[in-house]
């Protein structure tokens, strides 16, 4: 398929801000279901939940950002750690046509640490990040002010629908990556298929860097969730104000608790939003009158951790080689380098 054909089939606007940045924005695929729509179905469930995707609002962003610098929160900078002892390993799977297609937004120090490894091969880098918030833009600037050498081209649209861009946008070759075990948040199914989407995305030259949190002491990982600052708490509380400024509706944040288990038997953190009293919230745009008891449990995220054998298993599944792996000291976190097994 052309870059035409995909524009046709989900229009792209193209702005370009000058001759180092541009970026590309979808108007919505009318089947993708809005935020009411798809609130209105999974909290009339018997279970109730909230996608974890609705944390990313202004507030959930900066608090995620504040999760990041946590101690208890080792995922960030244990993966810093192993990303930071790559630049020189990681260029040897490399040549100077590679570009870096990067899910999610741009503005974190782990882009940085990967284009300052390009740097060294290129001499012009090109950056693709592809995220659905428009919160892009606004890194773009800092990051085009501080590496002179880099071309942006941004793709303000879902992970799938701006693989599908990437792919047929040209020939040159994709280091597509994934970091921050950002996919630990996919359940095990939607994860195999989304695996699927990546590696069909891909030209058979393409490489894949996707970082991993890895299965561990129970302790060590629900201290992560549960920090003793409480802005895992805050972070979680956060969906429902902004269900309340979105939806028009009245929860009422203090009579929820934060809660957060490791489930041994499923390899994953799961947090839930725990109701401390019986209590009916309205939710007008949606039209509800939401019966909650005490002690209910609101789903909000699953983040799975992963063993070495699950990894294999998941990637040769999906029609990935594995390249390389790096890990910790610890062996906390991984970075895996995959290619299309063709
Ligand atoms: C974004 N994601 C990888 C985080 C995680 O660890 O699953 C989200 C998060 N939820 C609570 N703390 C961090």
């Amino acid at each position: 398929m052309s870059l035409k054909s995909i524009q046709k089939e989900r229009e792209y606007t193209k702005f370009v801000v000058d001759e180092r940045l541009c970026y590309y924005e979808s108007s919505k695929n009318k089947s993708e279901k809005t935020f009411v729509e798809e609130l209105s179905l999974s909290l009339n469930q018997k279970h109730k939940s909230i996608d974890p995707k609705f944390f990313y609002d202004k507030k959930g962003s900066k608090l995620f950002e504040d999760i990041c610098k946590l101690p208890e929160y080792y995922l960030t900078r244990t993966e810093i750690s192993i990303l930071t002892q790559l630049q020189d390993k990681l260029p040897t799977y490399m040549n100077e046509e590679f570009r870096l297609v990067e899910l999610g937004s741009g503005s974190s120090y782990k882009t940085r640490i990967l284009i300052s490894i390009l740097e060294n091969m290129h001499k012009q880098i090109e950056y693709f990040p592809i995220d659905i918030s428009k919160i892009l833009k606004e890194s773009a600037v800092t990051l085009l002010d501080n590496y002179e050498n880099l071309r942006m081209t941004g793709i303000i649209d879902t992970y799938e629908s701006g693989l599908d861009f990437v792919k047929n946008y040209d020939n040159k070759k994709n280091l597509i990556v994934f970091l921050g075990s950002s996919f630990g948040n996919f359940d095990y199914k939607p994860g195999l298929r989304f695996l699927d989407k990546i590696n069909s995305s891909m030209k058979d030259d393409d490489l894949f860097l996707i970082g991993l949190d890895l299965v561990k002491d129970k302790d060590v990982l629900e201290y992560a969730y549960n920090d003793s600052h409480g802005i895992t708490a805050q972070f979680n509380l956060n969906v429902l104000s902004r269900i309340n400024s979105e939806l028009d509706s009245n929860f009422n944040v203090d009579k929820f608790a934060h809660h957060a288990v490791y489930n041994e038997a499923e390899n994953r953190v799961e947090i839930y939003l725990r109701s401390l009293e019986n209590q009916t919230v309205n939710i007008t745009k949606a039209g509800i009158a939401l019966k909650i008891k005490q002690n209910e449990l609101i789903h909000t995220e699953n983040s799975y951790k992963y063993t070495i054998p699950k990894i294999k298993e998941m990637f040769s599944s999906t029609g990935f080689r594995i390249r390389d792996m790096w890990f910790d000291e610890k062996h906390y976190f991984c970075l895996i380098l995959l290619s299309k097994n063709s």
